[in-house]
């Protein structure tokens, strides 16, 4: 490589290697579980990596995961329509490109619409 190149990570590509993660397009959330063959140090890298790597990595993940239980504690989110367009969102991350509406069944309260706030203020 060329001293001063500019050289750019892609870690969308690299979250859908095969020879990384079997079945890349699939939803199995138990590939991260203890035990399961894990991506090495450069093959998972959502927040980025070495001195610059984000600064709210552990924030984000809090939130994430608290996020996640307070929708789980609802009952098990489902697509109402099972088509959702994923791609470049504001040009820089990716994502749905629209709302994800979700029922649940337990108890029935609102639809989510993707928007955190919707999950700490749910419809009374
Ligand atoms: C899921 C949520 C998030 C993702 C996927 C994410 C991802 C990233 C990525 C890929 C970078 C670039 C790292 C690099 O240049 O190698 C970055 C930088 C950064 N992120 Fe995040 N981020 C998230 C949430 C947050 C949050 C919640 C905060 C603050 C509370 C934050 C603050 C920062 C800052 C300050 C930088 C710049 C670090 C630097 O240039 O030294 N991020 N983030």
């Amino acid at each position: 490589m060329l001293k001063g190149a500019l050289l750019f990570m892609a870690p969308l590509p690299e979250h859908r290697d095969p020879l990384v993660y079997p079945s890349p397009q699939a939803f199995r959330p138990q590939r991260w579980r203890a035990g399961e063959p894990a991506p090495r140090q450069y093959e998972f890298i959502p927040f980025g990596l070495g001195p610059r790597r984000c600064l709210g990595a552990e924030f984000a993940d809090l939130q994430v995961r608290t996020t996640l239980s307070l929708m789980l504690e609802r009952g098990l989110p489902g697509l109402v329509r099972p088509r959702v367009d994923y791609g470049m969102v504001n040009g820089v991350t990716a994502g749905p490109q629209h709302p994800v509406p979700v029922h649940v069944d337990r108890p029935k309260w609102t639809v989510l619409t993707g928007s955190v706030t919707a999950v700490w203020k749910p419809a009374a």
